[in-house]
């Protein structure tokens, strides 16, 4: 197992000490990202934007908005003027999400893409399987709004599995399987080497590289979690849709040729392991 201490950091804790923690572990916890009355007020914004949003769904007792696209732009390019006192976007704004994404996507365009509040009681809006996400590269930003533990939905990694989980896309993708179609995204337990819960106080930022494996928690009885997470997510060039294009394309001979001894890996993960109630991708984490 990783020490905790290596990738759990102080809120004062340098840039690059997190950017290296994101590269060796694929994550980094900040504790007291946020506290004191930005906190309270970070809560009190994500709640009234559940309780009057008209894109807040409901699955059972959890509670779930996406930030309409106009909404995380406000948030993110700052220009428009209803938002000027949004406490979400003061937080999703800190240089620090800025420098990190820089970081993590190098001169590669990236735009802070999705936001999601989530209020979660009895059981939560998000598979607790194991997986990776299906979508290209994407760094998520995810804030305890409450003490969060085992109890009570705390977000589960399988800490340094962010290169396993893209070699795993990648092997499909060479193969001529696309992450936008039928690729097995979910992980059997005994595969997964270090399942880590990451239990962290109120205000807690965690950051993520989506390419590793994971799994939201479970609920307790009587137990609730709120949460808030915003995800930064690349922006394919028109060179990439090209090269996209051409590898679902019959020009693509490597789906034909690969080698059969990966083939058989793959039945092995994603046909002899009983695949769960699969949502939206978008209601994932
Ligand atoms: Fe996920």
């Amino acid at each position: 197992m990783i020490p905790k201490e290596y990738y759990y950091f102080d809120s004062d804790s340098a840039t690059s000490e997190l950017a290296t923690s994101i590269r060796n572990y694929g994550i980094a916890v900040i504790q007291k990202f946020v506290s004191g009355q930005k906190l309270n007020a970070l809560r009190e914004e994500s709640l009234s934007i559940l309780k009057t949003s008209l894109n807040m769904h409901r699955l059972g007792d959890c509670e779930v908005v996406k930030l309409s696209v106009d909404k995380v732009n406000n948030i993110i390019d700052g220009t428009s003027i209803k938002e000027e006192t949004s406490t979400i976007k003061d937080v999703f704004n800190r240089n620090l999400v800025k420098d990190l994404s820089a970081d993590f996507f190098g001169n590669n365009p990236h735009h802070m893409g999705e936001i999601f509040i989530h209020h979660d009681k009895i059981r939560n809006d998000y598979t607790n399987e194991w997986h990776f996400d299906k979508y290209a590269p994407a760094l998520k930003f995810f804030i305890y709004l409450t003490n969060t533990t085992s109890e009570n939905g705390a977000f589960n990694f399988n800490i340094g599995s962010h290169r396993e989980g893209h070699f795993r896309q990648m092997l499909q993708n060479y193969q001529g399987v696309f992450p936008w179609d039928k690729i097995p995204n979910f992980i059997p337990e005994t595969e997964v080497l270090n399942p880590t819960s990451i239990e962290a106080g109120e205000g807690s930022l965690i950051i993520f590289n989506t390419n590793g494996i994971h799994r939201g928690g479970v609920l307790g009885k009587n137990k609730e979690r709120l949460v808030i997470r915003g995800h930064m997510m690349y922006q394919p060039t028109l060179l990439d849709k090209v090269i996209d294009y051409l590898l679902r394309s019959p020009l693509n001979i490597a789906k034909y040729c690969v080698h059969s001894s990966s083939k058989i890996n793959f039945k092995h993960s994603s046909e002899n392991y009983s695949v769960p109630n699969q949502k939206q991708d978008k209601t994932f984490e």
